[in-house]
């Protein structure tokens, strides 16, 4: 089958796509077409997300807010997000045109030293992931190097990064103001440089989001709370079908309203994204 080149806004589906690889994202993000990312913790989900036409599925370590019921994502281990890594990926295994899959991180399993990260992502990619993501910057960039250096792709993580909730004082906004905006900056260069392929962008303002977008030429920017400018978009599952434990963030657009089923309202979410219309940048006035 050919590669797919269809313009922005007009994404093949995954039946008639390729499986999803860090060239076909880099071409993606090189042709302006938006990337579309949902978190998934299970195979049956992982297979209906795929089949909606996501581009990447995350096994996000916020399984443990909307499965296991904690209170944050610190208390998440390296077992936990491994079983769920399994789980997605075997959802994946028979499927034509499957998405990217990356896996979280969890607190605690790379923070020590570069080894322990590296042996913690052996473990994330023996469980099926194609790439591993890590949480904040300055310090984490020679772990990126370290791990890229070693032939595993990096997703980067800036912004408002949950793993270290308490010491941010709360889920706020982060980036505002020219101090915070250019320490920011510095570290999204830094991690590119380092060889982080993309970058999650969570709770930044949109203008910032999308002047890093238009910077970093090698990285793709993934935004959650982080307006439109950015060059793709991630949601948790459980927030954009409208399941919440707690009250969702108010960036979040509930795609089931309307929607004839989940997988309905996960292609929604992926045309939207693709299309622009998600998200709507009066929820961002941050
Ligand atoms: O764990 C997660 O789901 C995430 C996304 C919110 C980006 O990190």
């Amino acid at each position: 089958m050919a590669e797919t080149t269809a313009p922005y806004g007009a994404a093949p589906p995954p039946s008639a796509r390729k499986s999803v690889n860090l060239p076909r994202l880099a071409d993606m993000r090189a042709r302006g077409e938006k990337i579309a990312m949902l978190t998934a913790y299970d195979a049956t989900f992982a297979a209906v997300a795929n089949a909606a036409g996501v581009d990447c599925l995350l096994v996000g370590d916020s399984v443990g807010m909307v499965c296991q019921g904690l209170p944050s994502t610190v208390g998440v281990s390296l077992e936990t997000m491994r079983h769920h890594t399994e789980s997605v990926a075997r959802g994946l295994q028979r499927v034509q045109g499957a998405a990217w899959l990356v896996a979280d991180l969890p607190f605690g399993s790379y923070q020590q030293s570069r080894e322990q990260a590296l042996a913690s992502a052996t473990v994330l990619m023996q469980a099926g992931a194609q790439m591993v993501k890590l949480e904040g910057g300055g310090w984490t960039t020679e772990t990126v190097r370290f791990l890229v250096e070693r032939g595993i792709p990096v997703c980067a993580h800036l912004g408002l990064t949950p793993q270290t909730v308490h010491a941010l004082g709360g889920y706020r906004v982060q980036g505002k103001g020219d101090a915070a905006a250019a320490l920011l900056r510095e570290q999204a260069l830094a991690l590119q440089d380092a060889g982080a392929t993309l970058l999650v962008l969570e709770m930044v303002p949109a203008a910032l989001a999308a002047a890093l977008t238009r910077e970093l030429a090698g990285c793709a920017t993934i935004g959650i709370g982080a307006g439109r400018g950015t060059a793709g978009q991630v949601l948790v599952l459980h927030d954009m079908l409208g399941m919440h434990l707690a009250k969702a963030p108010r960036f979040v657009r509930n795609f089931m309203e309307g929607s004839g089923g989940i997988q309905a309202a996960i292609a929604a979410y992926v045309r939207a994204v693709k299309d622009g219309s998600f998200p709507d940048d009066a929820l961002h006035a941050w």
